[in-house]
């Protein structure tokens, strides 16, 4: 069974960028995911298919109306639920929710499906998020336009971590927050560009010495570019070999 996604969304169009492309595009093709959208124009009941209107108190901008919002997430869910799917969570894109991290979408990539709203102008009617919406998150402390793009970088980032999805199932659990640091620096061919070498360690085929120098550049970027992660990883201590691996980086790093 696919992981179910349904999409609310008012630019249906800009999906193409992850069902046709890339990585997503090849899940989506295998039918490791799919991918529904529901316009809410589709579910208004007036001629002109309005679904904004001004803000009670005044003020600029439009707000997205309640109506053609619920019941675009009622057809969604309805599909969900023939397809054998119970209490699929329905998500709201926005800059006031939890601010999405690894561990979130670790979380959700363990569902077998969802259902994502996507604000436009001066975001949504509050009565629908507090009845419809179960959750709401965040990409970051911006504010977009809409929520699409942000809809795009979930699902994107879902869909890398379910098994089939990428050539080498490894591949995902080495990047970049699944063990709690970043990753470890990457070179390809050719040896020498421009004059700068690739690390020698990297070429001499021992791969107990690749191993601790990969864990050694993992530990001292972290250190170096996130000391917030960093501290969260090793707030209960180090390893041993830890403790001497980042030693020896500190040294190198000071004396460059
Ligand atoms: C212009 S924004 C509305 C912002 C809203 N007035 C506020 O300040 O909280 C329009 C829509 O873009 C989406 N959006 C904007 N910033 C976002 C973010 N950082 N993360 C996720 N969605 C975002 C939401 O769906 C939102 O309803």
């Amino acid at each position: 069974m696919p992981f179910l996604c349904d999409v609310i969304t008012l630019f249906p169009e800009m999906f193409n960028a992850i069902t046709q492309y890339g990585i997503t595009g090849k899940a989506c093709k295998n039918a490791i995911f799919q991918l529904i959208t529901w316009n809410p124009r589709d579910f208004t009941h007036n001629n002109h298919r309005t679904i904004d209107d001004n803000p009670y108190g005044g003020g600029p901008g439009m707000v997205m109306m309640a109506q053609p919002l619920e019941e675009a997430i009622i057809q969604a869910q309805t599909r969900q639920i023939k397809l054998g799917l119970k209490n699929t969570k329905v998500l709201y894109l926005s800059p006031q929710g939890k601010r999405l991290d690894h561990e979130t979408v670790k979380m959700l990539s363990n569902l077998p499906g969802l259902i994502l709203l996507c604000g436009r102008y001066k975001g949504i009617d509050e009565r629908l998020i507090i009845n419809q919406v179960d959750m709401e998150l965040s990409i970051g402390d911006y504010v977009l336009s809409g929520g699409e793009l942000a809809a795009m970088v979930l699902i994107d980032c879902i869909i890398r971590q379910i098994p089939g999805t990428l050539g080498d199932p490894e591949s995902a659990n080495q990047d970049s927050f699944t063990n709690g640091l970043l990753d470890h620096p990457h070179y390809t061919r050719p040896e020498q560009y421009k004059g700068d070498y690739v690390p020698e360690i990297l070429i001499s085929g021992n791969h107990a010495h690749i191993r601790r120098w990969r864990l050694q550049q993992s530990l001292g970027r972290t250190w170096l570019k996130r000391p917030d992660l960093f501290e969260l990883k090793f707030a209960q201590g180090m390893t041993r070999e830890e403790e001497i691996l980042l030693e020896e980086f500190k040294e190198s790093y000071k004396s460059r």
